[in-house]
């Protein structure tokens, strides 16, 4: 298998460039499907393998897409399909945000599903009561769930609705499928991510009519047709952070290149709270380590609070932190795969339900550690950076679908990192569970 071979033990210093956000760029590659005349023009479009997996799932439906230097280019004035293959729904969740986007301008859209109604422990019950909330009819097959108008019906109808949980992915897919609405949707209890902020922009660049995006009441005039669109993705809030947390596990100095700090707001402050120096500049955060670091608690929280996604890597950090530390995952159950990766690093930590008690003040040892999913991934790498010695690090395709360039980076800041892609080929035919 493809492995990371980790010289850990120096600090890291310098100068990251963050690249465009991946929870950006998916849900605004899905909503180009709107766009009825022209050609989109996505700038920023960091070369992931989530994003080839997007672009894959619009190219099965007949829309050309050509990414090229961080610029993606989309026709989708001809759509002849309006399903998301089985395939590419098991390799990435994010493709259910496509179904939006096609049934607002198609009446009718099939997402492959396995088992017809749920994957793994992520519902998508609130995506489809929104969908449903505005007249469309929904059909669970074997191994797909479909939504289509009735016949009577051309367009989708406004509505009000509230969101049992403040889900990122349904208040994305309910706000596209509303543009082209006939009349009013409000969304309540929307969620308030900056990538939402990103999608509305994008949508109202189109000529659609979105309102309040950024807070938790969304409000959707319906127009009659949107048309293609050139846009800049907002900066990677996660690989920002993973890199200010780089920083803190090495005791380093690290300027992010490009990270909005307003972004990472939670972030910025639990790492002051531990004592890291962050100096937020206009257009970067700097993170340096001057004196011991202390443990803190964490809870992760819909946007503005600890995001889910930042969680595993900021475990890392508190394993090495003098004190104890508590981590309460709010958002996603069972996310805790990490700690037995990190305890193979001298980690030590028990999980008790949702929450993790951290010893911290260990220090860390080299391991061959596996990323169990995407973010536990960075953890992994983490954990490695500042263990003394020679670490191994596998499942690397999970790294890969949200880190651009991580060896390149890393390198640049003074890591010895090395990836062995001997056998890659073998990697690719592993590729299986889809995670965060
Ligand atoms: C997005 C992000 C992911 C991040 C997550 C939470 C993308 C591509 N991915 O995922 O990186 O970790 O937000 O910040 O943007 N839920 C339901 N019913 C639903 C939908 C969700 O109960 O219909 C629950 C989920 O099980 C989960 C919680 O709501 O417990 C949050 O999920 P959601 O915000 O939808 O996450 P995603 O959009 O999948």
């Amino acid at each position: 298998m493809a492995k990371l071979i980790i010289k850990g033990g120096t600090p890291l210093t310098g100068t990251v460039k963050v690249h465009g956000a991946k929870n950006a760029v998916l849900p605004i590659i899905a909503a180009t499907i709107l766009g009825q005349h022209g050609i989109s023009v996505i700038h920023e479009t960091p070369a992931l393998d989530d994003v080839a997996t997007i672009a894959a799932v619009l190219q099965s439906m007949g829309i050309r897409v050509n990414h090229q230097d961080e610029r993606l280019t989309i026709n989708a004035t001809a759509v002849t399909s309006f399903e998301a293959p089985l395939e590419l729904v098991n390799k990435m969740r994010a493709s259910i945000l496509v179904m939006g986007p096609l049934l607002a301008r198609f009446g009718r859209a099939r997402v492959g599903l396995p088992g017809g109604c749920a994957i793994g422990s992520r519902p998508i019950d609130q995506h489809l009561k929104g969908f449903e909330a505005m007249g469309a009819i929904i059909h669970f097959g074997e191994q797909y769930v479909e939504a289509v108008l009735p016949e009577n019906q051309t367009r989708l109808r406004g509505t009000r609705l509230y969101l049992d949980v403040p889900s990122v992915g349904a208040t994305e897919n309910i706000m596209m499928a509303a543009t082209l609405a006939e009349g009013t949707t409000v969304i309540e209890n929307a969620a308030r991510e900056p990538e939402i902020v990103d999608l509305s922009n994008l949508l109202n660049a189109m000529g659609a009519h979105v309102r309040g995006a950024g807070t938790d009441t969304i409000r959707i005039e319906g127009v009659r047709e949107l048309q293609a669109v050139h846009h800049h993705v907002i900066p990677d809030r996660i690989e920002a952070g993973t890199f200010l947390i780089a920083a803190a596990i090495t005791g380093g100095h690290i300027m992010v290149d490009g990270a909005i700090s307003h972004h990472l707001t939670s972030l910025l402050a639990k790492l002051r709270e531990t004592g890291v120096e962050i100096t937020e500049h206009e257009n970067a955060i700097e993170a340096k380590v001057v004196r011991p670091l202390r443990s803190v608690d964490i809870k992760t929280l819909p946007y503005p609070g600890f995001p889910t996604d930042l969680q595993a890597q900021m475990m890392a950090l508190l394993t090495t932190v003098p004190g104890d530390s508590i981590i309460t995952e709010t958002i996603f159950e069972n996310r805790f795969m990490h700690v037995a990766e990190l305890q193979k690093f001298n980690g030590k930590m028990m999980v008790e339900g949702r929450q993790a008690i951290i010893t911290g003040g260990q220090n860390l040892r080299p391991a061959q550690a596996c990323a169990t999913d995407l973010r536990a991934g960075a953890a992994v790498v983490l954990a490695a950076l500042a263990a003394n010695g020679e670490s191994e690090i596998s499942g690397l395709h999970h790294i890969d679908r949200g880190y651009v360039d991580l060896v390149g980076k890393l390198t640049r800041l003074g890591a010895n990192i090395e990836r062995d892609e001997m056998v890659k080929a073998v990697n690719v035919l592993s590729q299986s569970s889809e995670s965060i």
